[in-house]
């Protein structure tokens, strides 16, 4: 099935935008202006967006990959999703084999991906990820690096250990939960 299957990054194949906002929107609303800023960051120096296609032309699945400020040979990758009618058939373990074959042969070399869940712990464990301690979540690509890049490396480098409480507040109706995060880590 995955020779049917192309990994591509966005921002050479901008006419699946729309689609990839209405995939991520049925799984997690968000207003579109707010999509649209992230998607047209793309670019070949991350952070990348990756679209899973197959042969049809037809969206099968998206990911979002960003570098990690503090370590120059890892990524982080978010927002991995698969058409919702067309999960449980194996998409997702190729979308994640597509991406870390393509992150492999990047110079310079990418060696480990990040990533964080609260619920999908188990499909990534199928993907070979294992849980690893919380670390500080610094996407290169923030604005705050503008300029002080090299005052937050030197911050990081005597960095405060990280908590080993990881949490995301998430609101569900009327409810507010404090969810925990577990964060993964893959050697490719
Ligand atoms: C998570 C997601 C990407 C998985 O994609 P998928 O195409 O359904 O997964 P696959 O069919 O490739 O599954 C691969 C393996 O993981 C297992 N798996 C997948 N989702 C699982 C889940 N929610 N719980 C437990 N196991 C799961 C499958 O059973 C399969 O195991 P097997 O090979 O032993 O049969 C997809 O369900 C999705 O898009 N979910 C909504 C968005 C989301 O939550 N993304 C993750 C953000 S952290």
């Amino acid at each position: 099935m995955s020779s049917n299957l192309q990994l591509l990054p966005l921002h050479e194949n901008q006419y699946f935008q729309n689609n990839v906002i209405e995939l991520l929107n049925d799984e997690w609303q968000q207003s579109k202006t707010i999509r649209m800023r992230r998607l047209e960051r793309s670019c070949n120096d991350f952070p990348i967006s990756y679209i899973l296609i197959n042969n049809n032309n037809q969206l099968i699945g998206y990911c979002y990959v960003d570098r990690l400020l503090d370590e120059e040979q890892s990524v982080i990758v978010e927002s991995v999703c698969i058409q919702r009618t067309l999960r449980g058939n194996g998409y997702g373990r190729i979308l994640m084999k597509l991406l870390e074959d393509q992150l492999h042969q990047r110079k310079p070399k990418i060696e480990f991906i990040y990533l964080t869940t609260t619920d999908k712990r188990q499909f990534y464990e199928k993907c070979g990820y294992e849980e690893t301690n919380p670390r500080v979540r610094l996407n290169i690509s923030s604005k705050l690096f503008n300029g002080n890049e090299q005052i937050l490396k030197n911050l990081l480098a005597n960095q405060i250990q990280p908590t080993t409480d990881s949490h995301v507040i998430l609101q569900k109706g009327s409810t507010i939960q404090r969810i925990q995060t577990i964060w993964m880590k893959k050697k490719i």
